[in-house]
C-alpha cells in the first residue's frame, strides 16, 4: 500500500472514535483530510466541528460538515489529528502544515487526542522531523539563537505565513529525549508563538497505519 492509501485507511478508521451526535475537534493535513471525506459520508453523524485551520474549514464547509468557533463550545469530546512523528508514549511533533497553533487550542479543547498517521511516523525519539515553530517575525534571530546554543539549526520555512500570519522556523538537528521538559522551557521564550512539540497535549490514543491494517496504540 502507498503512503497515501494508509492514510486513506486511518482517516476512515477514525470514524470508530468518533460519538454520534457531538462537536468534535478536527485537525489539519492529507491524513485529516481523508478522515473528513470519510466522515462527509456518514452525514449527520457529529453534530459539527471546530477545525485547527482555514484549509479544513473549507473542506469540512464544502462537505456541508457545520464549523463553529471555538469560543461556542466549552469542551470537546474528541480531537483527531495526524503528527509529523509520535513516539512510544504519545508524544508528537507537529506543525509540518503550518497548523500548529490552531491544532494546539482546539486539542486543549478536546478530552481525548486521538492521532491517525501511518507508520513511518513512528518514531523511537522525536526530532528526525524538522521541529516547527510558530515565531513573532521581530524575534526570529533571537530564537534562532536560542536553538543553536541547544544544538539546532533553525531554518525559517520560506514562503509561509501561519493563518495566525506569523513566520515559522522548521529546527533540524534536535534529539528530543524529554518532549515535556523542553515544550516547557521553549514556551518561557519571548517571541515563540507555538511550538510543534505536543507533549502537555500528547495522544491518548494513535491508530497507526502499515501493511497489516491499523493498529491502535494507547498511551
Ligand atoms: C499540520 C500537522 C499535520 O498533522 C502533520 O503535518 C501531518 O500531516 P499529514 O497528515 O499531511 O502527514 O501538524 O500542521
Amino acid at each position: 500500500m502507498t503512503q497515501d492509501q494508509l492514510k486513506a485507511l486511518v482517516g476512515r478508521a477514525a470514524l470508530a472514535h468518533v460519538p454520534a451526535g457531538a462537536v468534535i475537534g478536527v485537525g489539519t493535513g492529507s491524513t485529516v483530510n481523508h478522515f473528513i471525506d470519510a466522515l462527509a459520508e456518514r452525514k449527520g453523524l457529529i453534530a459539527g466541528a471546530v477545525s485547527s485551520s482555514v484549509k479544513s474549514t473549507e473542506r469540512l464547509r464544502a462537505h456541508g460538515i457545520l464549523v463553529l468557533d471555538a469560543e461556542a463550545v466549552g469542551s470537546l469530546p474528541v480531537y483527531i489529528d495526524g503528527a509529523d512523528e509520535i513516539d512510544p508514549h504519545g508524544f508528537m511533533i507537529k506543525g509540518g502544515g503550518a497548523a500548529l497553533t490552531r491544532e494546539k487550542i482546539v486539542a486543549d479543547l478536546a478530552e481525548r487526542f486521538v492521532c491517525i498517521a501511518d507508520e513511518s511516523k513512528l518514531v523511537p525519539v522525536l526530532g528526525r522531523f524538522p521541529l516547527p515553530v510558530e515565531v513573532i517575525a521581530m524575534a526570529l534571530p533571537q530564537v534562532s539563537r536560542r536553538f543553536a546554543a541547544l544544538g539546532g539549526r533553525a531554518v525559517p520555512r520560506a514562503g509561509v505565513l501561519t493563518d495566525n500570519g506569523h513566520p515559522l522556523l522548521d529546527v533540524h538537528g534536535l534529539q528530543i529525549a524529554d518532549p515535556l521538559a523542553l515544550e516547557t522551557d521553549i514556551n518561557q521564550w519571548p517571541g515563540v508563538v507555538t511550538v510543534g512539540i505536543f507533549a502537555r497535549h500528547r495522544a491518548q490514543t494513535c491508530l497507526l497505519g502499515g501493511a497489516e491494517g491499523v493498529r491502535t496504540l494507547t498511551f
